[in-house]
């Protein structure tokens, strides 16, 4: 008879992406992060952290409860990946943000910035509320895989040109939810 323990492991084994960025790793670097702005935006009253789904959920669910200033949280949803790896260059506005942000201190949460069109897209977007100020933070970087230029004023991790998962980053909807960032080979490369 089988020991459904060994099975159960092997399966885990063979299906999880091998680990490129530990779950200890992002957690202390979301900590360094949360620090980092919640000085920088010390005497600011009411920062607005706008949240790009579906992707940054996770890393702004905790960046969010780390930081120690007052904060409100909106959502915006683009989408350029579709359900491939390789970036339409179009983004589309699928959900733009609820609350009024005119006049507001506004910092964009994305879980990773590639070839920088979306970000570039979300910045057009949120300066035509008419914010007090915007930037930037982005769990990961594609820095070398950049096509546009465009500013990243928080970073949380450089990596290279791979195609990463977990922490809310997908491979067509597949390994959200793992606790690390891992690494795949998509079928379409
Ligand atoms: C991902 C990610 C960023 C964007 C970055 O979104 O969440 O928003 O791609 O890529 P870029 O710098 O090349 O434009 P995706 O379109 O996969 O949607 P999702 O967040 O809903 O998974």
């Amino acid at each position: 008879m089988l020991d459904r323990r060994f099975v159960c492991e092997s399966i885990v084994e063979q299906t999880d992406p091998p680990v490129l960025i530990s779950e200890a790793d992002i957690q202390q670097r979301v900590l360094e992060l949360a620090e980092q702005i919640s000085a920088d935006y010390a005497d600011c009253d009411q920062l607005v952290l706008v949240g790009v789904l579906k992707g940054s959920f996770i890393f702004l669910a905790d960046l969010s409860r780390a930081l120690s200033i007052p904060r409100t949280i909106e959502f915006i949803a683009v989408s350029s990946y579709e359900t491939g790896s390789v970036s339409s260059g179009a983004v589309r506005l699928i959900m733009d943000v609820r609350g009024n942000i005119e006049n507001k201190h506004v910092l964009i949460v994305e879980d990773i910035v590639d070839t920088g069109h979306t970000l570039k897209y979300l910045l057009r977007i949120i300066h035509s509320h008419g914010p007090a100020s915007v930037r930037t933070c982005t769990l990961l970087h594609k820095a070398e895989c950049a096509e546009v230029d465009v500013d990243v004023d928080y970073i949380g991790f450089n990596i290279g040109d791979e195609w990463v998962v977990g922490y809310g980053l997908d491979y067509a909807e597949r390994d959200r939810t793992l606790p690390y960032i891992g690494v795949i080979t998509p079928d379409d490369r």
